[in-house]
């Protein structure tokens, strides 16, 4: 494998390295940065490198330190609550009627700004907001005056992919088909446990995405094993959706599949109607173009096949949409189903 290989979609111009023979299987997510990677062949030579390099002070797991960052990536990331009004309202678009007095679980709830907290409050009889990151959902729920505070309930510190604790073992030997299958179904069912649930309805905020990112600055690993990383984790959420929802209740799965950062085109379409955007959209994924992860299709219909949607209403995919985070442009859908 070519060390350029190492990486997903960035191109560095400097590596260290352990100097051992063998393929590189770990980075160092201390110093990495866009020009820089310290890659090492294994999770215990990277430890070597990290106690020479970097102040002790730095926890040595690696999930410990994947959840400092997301903590530290939110308290610094800008004021985004007026750039976020249309992508707030789409989200809010997704709520149906009749969840009066019913109980909502928001996933990947962080900073809210995606949320309209007060009209929610006015809805649901609580409230739950689910992330890694406990401090930005108190800073989200402490600006709300106190009826609302009342409505929300925050659980925060909680992985929802599950699969954070495995970052270090799995990133010396990924697991066979057969134990990564095994280890999705207890991660989605340990997640949905520490829910507590099932609730009216579930909806998860863009942090499908997200879930990968630890692993892409934690790993140095070949394609297959991204593939697989990926659909894993999409497994985990679509299980933890299926499992935290309660009977006849509502799921909205928002997930962003593709960044102007990788695909600048996504800049010119910015002022587009939704069925335009649609149409360049589908032009661009004929084969060998433009990919989408995951494939909004393909979800669909492993959400359709998987018997834990409702045949009537049968599930529901949205047409895509732009949500501007002021740093790129991201496309976004929406899956929707009723819980069988
Ligand atoms: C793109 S943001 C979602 C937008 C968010 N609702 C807002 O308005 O700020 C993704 C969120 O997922 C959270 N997150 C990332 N990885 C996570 C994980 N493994 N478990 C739980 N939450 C995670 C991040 O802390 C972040 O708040
Ligand atoms: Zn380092
Ligand atoms: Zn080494």
């Amino acid at each position: 494998m070519e060390l350029s290989q190492a990486f997903r979609s960035e191109e560095r111009v400097a590596f260290g390295s352990c100097g051992h023979a063998g393929p590189p299987r770990r980075v160092c997510d201390i110093c990495k940065t866009m020009q820089y990677a310290h890659v090492a062949c294994s999770s215990e030579c990277l430890r070597a490198h990290q106690r020479t390099a970097h102040e002790a002070s730095w926890p040595a797991d690696t999930a410990t330190r994947a959840g400092s960052a997301q903590q530290l990536r939110n308290r610094r990331s800008k004021d985004v609550w007026e750039l976020f009004a249309s992508h707030r309202e789409r989200l809010m678009s997704l709520i149906p009627p009749g969840t009066e007095g019913g109980t909502l679980c928001v996933l990947g709830a962080g900073k809210c700004d995606d949320l309209d907290l007060a009209r929610l409050a006015r809805q649901f009889a609580r409230v739950h907001l689910v992330d890694l990151d406990g401090e930005a959902m108190e800073r989200a729920r402490d600006r709300q005056p106190a009826a609302v505070r009342e409505v929300i309930e925050l659980h925060p510190g909680l992985d929802l992919s599950g699969l954070l604790e495995r970052l270090d073992a799995w990133g010396d030997e990924f697991p066979d088909d057969a134990a990564l299958h095994e280890a999705v179904s207890r991660a989605a069912h340990r997640v949905a446990g520490a829910l507590g649930g099932p609730f009216n309805m579930t909806l998860s905020t863009c942090v499908l995405s997200q879930l990968i990112v630890p692993f892409q600055n934690a790993w140095a690993a070949p394609a297959s094993t991204w593939c697989k990383l990926s659909a894993a984790l999409t497994a985990v959420h679509a299980g933890v959706l299926a499992r935290a929802t309660a009977a006849g209740g509502a799921t909205s799965l928002v997930f962003d599949v593709l960044s102007s950062e990788d695909a600048p085109w996504l800049l010119e379409l910015k002022k587009q109607t939704a069925e335009q955007l649609q149409v360049a959209v589908d032009s661009r994924l004929r084969p060998g173009k433009e990919v989408l992860e995951p494939d909004p299709s393909a979800l669909l219909a492993h959400i359709r096949d998987s018997g834990i949607a409702t045949q009537s209403p049968a599930p529901h995919l949205t047409r895509p949409w732009l949500w501007d985070t002021g740093t790129a442009l991201h496309l976004v859908y929406a899956l929707s189903f009723r819980r069988s």
